[in-house]
């Protein structure tokens, strides 16, 4: 039974671990060419105040395959760029669209949206999680693994976003994840502890700096930018800080010797993630970013009540 129909999918923690294996499910079939209920009618609002390449079109790809309409709504052409209150956008945007899905700074703005509007709201990327991403990167671990429970996975970087939504995500699916990252970077403590409630016993969701430590076992390696949208003047300190958090051949030789690699790109490649790792044969990153296309079309189907 599908139990995310009307529902806001604003962090990772909104779903529950069987609503998240139904939607990977679902992804599958879509993958491999299933089809479902059209949503012809329907229209997908896009609202990124950030860049966006893989969210952007396979958000629009996957309502175009459902049958739907997309509406790209640049923030620079609406009133919101000249200072519309969000909760005044959210209630007009409502009358218009059947499902928005937001990539900006602030997860309170999303917040304030779904407050607002009646319609499912998506976290499409905030400052503080991207669980679009995570549904894709599960969908890809399992293609590599079947059975999540029980692997093990290290996440190698920036306590950012994508680290808080993987922490969520692997605490509800039974992944054991060690996150390393410098000391003046670490993950949201909130966010860690929420993740390690939400984790059964066996499959803990650990801080550590140690970036061998992390490595040691791990099933996937997983690393995303050094410094996020919104950061790029912080970059030149930040590189030295992260280079012992490279994911380089050295490094992934300490690992499990069938791990794969994941990044939800962009990369930038000779900062965190070497040439030859990303193009490498552990490499998966080019499925993961197609995964991205079934896991939202899975979403959409969801969230606007279409299976
Ligand atoms: N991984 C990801 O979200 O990519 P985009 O920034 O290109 O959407
Ligand atoms: N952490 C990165 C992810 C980009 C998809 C950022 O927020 O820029």
């Amino acid at each position: 039974m599908n139990t995310l129909a009307g529902r806001d999918i604003l962090s990772m923690a909104d779903m529950t671990a069987a609503e998240i294996h139904a939607l990977l499910d679902l992804a599958r079939q879509y993958k491999r060419g299933h089809t479902t209920p059209t949503a012809q009618g329907r229209v997908l609002g896009l609202l990124f105040t950030k860049a966006s390449t893989r969210t952007r079109v396979s958000f629009s790809v996957a309502m175009m395959r459902l049958g739907g309409q997309v509406l790209d709504l640049n923030p620079g052409t609406t009133q919101m760029g000249r200072g519309e209150p969000l909760c005044d956008t959210a209630r007009v945007l409502d009358r218009y669209l059947d499902v928005l899905a937001i990539r900006t700074f602030a997860q309170a703005d999303v917040v304030t949206f779904a407050e607002w509007a009646q319609m499912p709201v998506i976290n499409a990327l905030t400052d503080r999680e991207h669980p679009c991403q995570v549904l894709a990167d599960l969908l890809t671990v399992q293609e590599s693994f079947g059975d999540l429970r029980g692997l093990k996975m290290a996440y190698l970087g920036d306590g950012n976003n994508v680290s808080h939504s993987l922490m969520l995500g692997c605490a509800l699916v039974g992944i054991t994840l060690t996150v390393a990252t410098p000391p003046q970077h670490p993950p949201d403590r909130d966010i860690l502890h929420q993740a390690q409630a939400l984790a059964a016993a066996p499959s803990p969701i650990t801080h550590t700096h140690d970036p061998e430590v992390a490595v040691q076992q791990a099933q996937v390696v997983y690393t995303d930018v050094w410094a996020s949208m919104g950061q790029e003047a912080e970059n030149q300190e930040r590189i030295p800080r992260f280079q012992p958090y490279q994911v380089n051949e050295a490094l992934l030789q300490k690992a499990d010797p069938q791990a794969i690699v994941l990044h939800c790109l962009p990369a930038h490649r000779g900062e965190e993630i070497t040439e030859a790792v990303l193009e490498g044969r552990q490499s998966r990153v080019w499925d993961q970013a197609e995964n991205r296309l079934h896991a939202q079309q899975a979403l959409l189907a969801q969230v606007l009540g279409l299976v």
